[in-house]
This record gives structure tokens, C-alpha cells and sequence, in this order.
């Protein structure tokens, strides 16, 4: 079949009420359609997932958004002519018509547009807005190939569309417009920096009284391999008996002499090191290893999404 052929078998399968595997720019999505609570519950089911968390709808318009909640505010506005499509997830109060399974009872919704051409025709294709998780079971390393989707979802999803590696490699960033100052839910492909050149200042630490994005529990995108996040020089001789890999943004000095490793970006880009960043983790992850260690990386544009995911994969609460 051609690619074309497969996004309408793709779409015919969302319109059915099944669940699709798709790319999007940031990482696979695992589809099902948004008013369709059955299909929705499958994705839930495949995944693992704990049904308190909700979903992202995807849409493949901006003017859907219209449709979907209750009031875009100005903010929101002004960061989708940006950066829509993109790797960019806004939270705004919902319509009632959205299905409670969608939002995990939330009075939000969460909704992007994304990036990618094979998304954009899945959504059109199908009619409707699709609600999609990163397409992993619960708690793992989001997918981004669609090999990495079939080894550990295969049989589960009723079709994978192969979009090639994810150009961006980290999740979208979630911005909440809910308080009158926005805030950041979780840093993602689009960077604080490029948000706050276009709205102005946004808040980082959610309240303790507003649900968090579940996202945000300390251990998640988590390989099965311990994640150590703190290299010194002490590493060398605490962890010489072990069986360990090493994770660095560019070629290490010579006093680093974990083998295997894994380098995100020879020129220490970080847009290169997001898009390389689960899939060098996961080939560590196979390698049986007693120990990763990641080492730092500056928390400046791409580099806070990064750290960001690093510390969750290393964090040992739940
Ligand atoms: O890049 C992405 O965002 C990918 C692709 C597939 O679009 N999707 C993705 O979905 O990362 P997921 O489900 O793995 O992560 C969505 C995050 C979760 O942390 C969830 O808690 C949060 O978005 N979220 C969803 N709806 C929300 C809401 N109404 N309020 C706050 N957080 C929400
Ligand atoms: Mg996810």
C-alpha cells in the first residue's frame, strides 16, 4: 500500500472507533477518536494507563479549537499563530461535548496541532479530533520510530502508520491558560524562552492546588535501567565494578571512559540532542547494563525539556 492508501485505512480504522499509532513531530501518538469514549478507553487499556490522566486532542485546524472549548484566551491566540502547527499543547477550559474519559473528569482539555504531514492528513482523513498519548506503555520512554512503537505495542494497536524518526524527539511543551498568568505544565519542543519572547512572563511551579500534568510525576519516561543524573569524578572509581553506559551531550573528556556511549549531538546542538535524546536512551536500555549516567546539560532552549525528562527517567519516587 501506498502512504497514501494506509493513512485512509488509518483514518477509516479511527472513524470505526479503533486505535492508530501515528508520527507527529515530537514523538508517536497512540490515536483514537476524541468523541468516541469506547476507543478511547482502549487506548487507556493498551497503554496501562492510569485513567486519572488525560489525554491530548489533536487537532488538524486551529479554528477547531472554537469547537472544542469554552474561551481562547488572547495568549493562548497569540502562541497558536506562532507556533501551530508545532510542538506546542495549550489547556484552556473545556466544551461539555468532550467526553469525561478524555480529560480523566478535568474541567481542561488539552489540544495541539501537530507538525507532521501524516498527522495532519490522519486528522483531516478521520473527521474528527483525534485524542492521543505518546504511544508507550505507561511510565516508558515516549516512542519515536515506529519500530520502537511495534516492539512493545504491536500486536495491541490496530495499525501503525511509519512516519520515520521524529524530527523534534521530545514531547510537546504544555502551556495552561487557566490563572491569569500562564503557566508552564511541562517543557517540551517548544523552549520557555521562545513562549515568554511572544506572551511575556509564565509561570513555572504549578500550585499546589491545581491537578499538575501527570506528566509531571517524578518517575516517568522511565527506562528499566537506573538513570544516575550527578557525574563527578568520584563515578569513575564509586561505579568501576559495574556494568555501565554513558549518556553525554558531546564527546567527553578522556577521563570518561564508560563504554558503551551514547553521544546526543557532536556540536553540542541541543535541537539535535532532543531529537536524539529516547532513542540513544533506549539503546542503552537493551543492553542489560547495572547503571546509565547521563551528565548534565545546560538548561537553556531544547536543554530544559531534556534535563527535564533526564531527571524524571533518574528520579526513584513514583
Ligand atoms: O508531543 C506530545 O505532546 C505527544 C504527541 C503524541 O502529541 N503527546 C503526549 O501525550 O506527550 P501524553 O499523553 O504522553 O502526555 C500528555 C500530558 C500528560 O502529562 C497529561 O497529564 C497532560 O499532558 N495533560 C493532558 N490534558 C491535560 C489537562 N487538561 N490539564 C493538564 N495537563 C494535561
Ligand atoms: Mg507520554
Amino acid at each position: 500500500m501506498s502512504d497514501n492508501e494506509t493513512i485512509h485505512r488509518a483514518a477509516e480504522i479511527i472513524r470505526e472507533g479503533g486505535i492508530v499509532a501515528f508520527p507527529t513531530e515530537t514523538v508517536y501518538g497512540l490515536g483514537a477518536d476524541a468523541f468516541n469514549p469506547l476507543a478511547v478507553a482502549r487506548v487507556f487499556e493498551v497503554k496501562k494507563r492510569p485513567s486519572f490522566d488525560p489525554l491530548i486532542v489533536h487537532v488538524a485546524n486551529p479554528a477547531d479549537v472554537k469547537k472544542l472549548v469554552k474561551e481562547t484566551a488572547s495568549n493562548a491566540k497569540k502562541l497558536i499563530e506562532r507556533f501551530w502547527p508545532g510542538p506546542l499543547t495549550i489547556v484552556l477550559l473545556k466544551e461539555e461535548n468532550i467526553p469525561d474519559i478524555v480529560t480523566a473528569g478535568l474541567p481542561t482539555l488539552a489540544i495541539r496541532m501537530p507538525n507532521h504531514p501524516m498527522a495532519l492528513t490522519l486528522i483531516k482523513e478521520s473527521k474528527c479530533p483525534i485524542a492521543a498519548p505518546s504511544a508507550n506503555p505507561f511510565g516508558y520512554l515516549s516512542p519515536t520510530t515506529a519500530e520502537h512503537v511495534r516492539d512493545q505495542l504491536g500486536d495491541q494497536v490496530d495499525l501503525i502508520l511509519d512516519g520515520g524518526p521524529c524530527p523534534v524527539g521530545v514531547e510537546s511543551t504544555i502551556v495552561s491558560f487557566l490563572d491569569e498568568k500562564p503557566m508552564l505544565l511541562r517543557p517540551g519542543g517548544v523552549s520557555l524562552e521562545e513562549i515568554e519572547s511572544v506572551i511575556g512572563e509564565v509561570g513555572t511551579s504549578p500550585s499546589e492546588d491545581r491537578p499538575m500534568a501527570p506528566g509531571m510525576l517524578p518517575k516517568h519516561y522511565a527506562p528499566r535501567t537506573p538513570i544516575v543524573l550527578d557525574w563527578s569524578e568520584k563515578s569513575l572509581d564509586l561505579y568501576k565494578d559495574k556494568n555501565v553506559g554513558l549518556l553525554v551531550l558531546q564527546e567527553p573528556g578522556n577521563h570518561l571512559k564508560f563504554r558503551p556511549m551514547e553521544i546526543l549531538s557532536k556540536r553540542g546542538d541541543l535541537r539535535e540532542a532532543a531529537a536524539n535524546l529516547f532513542a540513544a536512551i533506549r539503546r542503552l536500555d537493551v543492553l542489560n547494563l547495572d547503571l546509565i549516567i547521563a551528565t548534565p546539560i545546560p538548561e537553556i532552549g531544547l536543554g530544559r525539556a531534556i534535563m527535564d525528562r533526564l531527571r524524571r527517567a533518574a528520579s526513584k519516587g513514583e
